[in-house]
């Protein structure tokens, strides 16, 4: 907006803004739960900063722009810093940079480039550490930049500040010290912190800057101990006390007194070395773990920081360059479901398109059902949105202040929005999905498993070529593969005759397939070739698992509620029971496990052992039954063991067993198998 014409409606907007400013303030600084996004407080701050300088006669004493932060908190004592803890003036570009240099040589007139010490800004919390020969004897937060909280003792639970300073024979230790600096967490920290509330049912910290404030203001201080806090130091409050004449000097000095600082500090650099720091930063950033969202550009010498002197709010000899936010606040359009390659239906919110660190956002992933009901998204929310380097976009939280009553709860859909089959939620499952094989949106990937190598280990059958086939229709369902011939592959997109006649090869030498093959081809939630090859090894023949219910499946040694769960709804969809049908009749011939398909010698290559009392046999009938149909016996369990038939009171070889992942079969499974196999 441009006031520069309109006087009145300035006045108005200025005063709003104020409000509008005081409120966030209190929100942030107080409170720790900001209501608005940086970005957007910026912003706000920036438009009054303008109106205030263009009509200073509009700016009021107790105005935003002249504060720093908000009153401490009544609960901790306070205390009034030695020198003010000032803010800085904000730029976001090169042309800021320039702006300042220009500024700054104008008015110290040297003659002279002017010759800055950079060093990155770490987005944490503002500390005033005040050391008495040599001893720590306070902590303060900023406060209101002249009085700040009395946080002592919970400073002195970081592990990194030192509590005495560090002794050098060629340094006296000065009497009186106010170190200033930054209290932060590394992002890595901040992320098992959130786990750790999660688990326990606390609220998350919206960022790491969030959890190192609402770390430090804590009344009790062994919370404070358990938080991992770490601080940088960048400057004390009165220069003229340590014998030094340059910020550069003075860093150096802290470092030697025993304070952490930042390793990226560019000392007595030009405007221009400046402004490439700062691009070198922007891209640093990605890889530190640590949250910095500018870089401060100070004036080096202590005597040319003197004659620029202060305004109330910041000195005149810095300035913060932010780098762009990688958090913004957009409104949520709608919120959509996405159908995955596995069938998982994720929502998404998709968002009024916002520049976030310098790319367009649209669309952010809300994960699951769950996580939409936690952060409480609504269609029409304004939200706070995140972009950490290449990752998806997510929403950080709602901005609940701008809720007008139009806002609408998410309904996770009953059906699949591409298929229409009803979608299921697994139990102990985060995720929504659709299990219908058919369903295009995951087409695509089940057909691609189908013909991997642990699979149909079908030749040929890449990525391109299955895209192709799903989207010209050719294939519909994992059926269809075994429906595909010459002439309808050489039609596609870089296909020749040769190449086509190769798949329809390996197609057809794929027909013949062992159990466990199958299975694992089918693509079954949580069926991996290990648990492919329990279920093969069990039911010994597809129709045995068809007729399977959930506690048969249960019973298997390894396999749980959860598979068993899977493994019934699938084969009870007939979808799926269709999709085999047709394989069968297009020749796939599904072989029993271990005989590589010699049907007529069923148990051929497969080993028994028996253990425990047979009821309806003698273990010497059970053992004949098993060599006539081409089995082995033997009287211990090795790695090559086919099954260990329990009857009852079984003995030590269970154990056996069970530590060597063999299948255990009880006496009615075993009695099933031998008639499955005709033995
Ligand atoms: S110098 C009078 N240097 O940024 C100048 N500040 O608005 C005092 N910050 O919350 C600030 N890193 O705590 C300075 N290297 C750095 C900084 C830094 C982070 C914070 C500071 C304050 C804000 C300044």
């Amino acid at each position: 907006m441009n006031f520069s014409e309109n006087k009145e409606q300035a006045e108005s907007r200025a005063e709003a803004l104020r409000k509008i400013l005081h409120h966030h303030n209190y929100r942030y600084f107080v409170l720790d739960d900001p209501e608005i996004s940086d970005a957007e407080y910026d912003r706000l701050m920036q438009e009054l900063i303008e109106i205030e300088s263009r009509f200073p006669e509009l700016s009021t004493p107790d105005s935003p722009t002249r504060r720093v932060g908000s009153p401490p908190l009544d609960k901790f004592e306070t205390i009034t810093h030695h020198v003010p803890m000032r803010s800085l003036d904000k730029g976001f570009d090169e042309s800021d940079m320039i702006a300042f240099d220009q500024r700054v040589s104008r008015s110290l007139n040297t003659g002279e480039k002017i010759r800055y010490t950079v060093e990155p800004k770490v987005d944490g919390v503002a500390v005033a550490l005040v050391y008495q020969d040599g001893a720590l004897v306070s902590g303060a937060t900023r406060g209101d930049g002249y009085t700040g909280e009395l946080i002592t003792r919970n400073v002195k639970t970081i592990g990194s500040i030192p509590l005495v300073l560090q002794k050098h024979e060629e340094i006296d230790i000065p009497e009186f010290i106010d170190v200033r600096g930054e209290i932060y967490m590394n992002i890595s920290d901040f992320r098992s912190l959130n786990q750790m509330r999660m688990a326990q049912g606390l609220p998350v910290f919206a960022n790491p800057r969030n959890a190192s404030a609402g770390s430090l203001r804590q009344l009790d201080s062994t919370i404070t101990a358990q938080r991992p806090l770490k601080v940088f130091v960048y400057g004390v409050g009165r220069t003229d006390l340590l014998g030094v004449s340059s910020h550069a000097q003075t860093i150096n000095l802290l470092h030697r007194l025993g304070f952490p600082v930042n390793p990226h500090l560019a000392a007595e650099i030009t405007v221009d070395e400046v402004i490439d720091f700062f691009r070198q930063m922007d891209e640093m950033r990605k890889t530190l773990d640590y949250e910095i969202d500018g870089i401060v550009v100070k004036v080096d010498r202590y005597a040319y920081q003197e004659r620029l002197g202060n305004t109330s709010r910041s000195p005149r000899w810095a300035i913060a360059v932010k780098f762009q936010a990688m958090q913004e606040q957009t409104r949520v359009q709608d919120i959509i479901v996405q159908v995955g390659r596995t069938g998982a239906v994720t929502p998404v919110a998709v968002l009024e398109p916002v520049s976030i660190g310098g790319v367009t956002v649209s669309r952010a992933s809300l994960h699951n059902q769950d996580e939409v009901q936690k952060k409480d998204v609504r269609k029409g929310d304004m939200v706070l949105v995140q972009r950490a380097g290449d990752v998806i976009p997510e929403v950080v939280k709602v901005l609940p202040s701008y809720r007008d009553g139009s806002q609408r709860r998410f309904e996770m859909p009953l059906h699949c929005p591409v298929c229409a089959h009803r979608l299921i939620r697994f139990q102990d499952e985060a995720a929504t999905r659709c299990i219908n094989t058919g369903c295009p949106a995951q087409l695509k990937g089940n057909v691609l498993h189908f013909a991997s190598k642990g699979a149909f280990d079908i030749d040929g059958l890449g990525k391109k070529l299955v895209d192709q086939l799903v989207e010209t229709g050719l294939v519909r369902s994992l059926a269809d593969i075994f429906r595909l011939d010459v002439e309808m592959l050489e039609k596609l997109d870089r296909m020749g005759r040769k190449s086509a006649e190769n798949i329809v090869t390996a197609i057809d030498n794929s027909k013949k397939v062992p159990l466990s093959k199958f299975l694992y081809g089918l693509g079954i939630r949580h069926v991996g070739l290990h648990a492919a090859k329990l279920l093969a090894r069990y039911f010994y023949t597809l129709d045995a698992l068809l007729t399977a219910q959930k506690d048969d499946i249960e019973k298997i040694e390894q396999v749980g509620p959860v598979m068993a769960e899977t493994v019934t709804a699938f084969f009870a969809m007939p979808e799926n029971r269709k999709t085999i049908g047709d394989m069968q009749a297009l020749g796939v011939d599904i072989l029993p496990e271990g005989t590589g398909g010699k049907t007529d010698r069923a148990l051929e290559g497969t080993t028994f052992v028996l253990t425990g009392t047979l009821s309806s046999m003698t273990r010497k009938q059970a053992a004949e039954k098993i060599e006539a149909a081409g089995g082995k016996v033997t009287g211990s369990v090795s790695g090559q063991t086919g099954y260990v038939v329990a009857g009852q009171s079984p003995g030590s070889k269970m154990d056996q067993a069970r530590e060597k992942g063999v299948a255990i079969i009880d006496e009615n499974r075993f009695i099933q198998l031998l008639k499955e196999t005709g033995a």
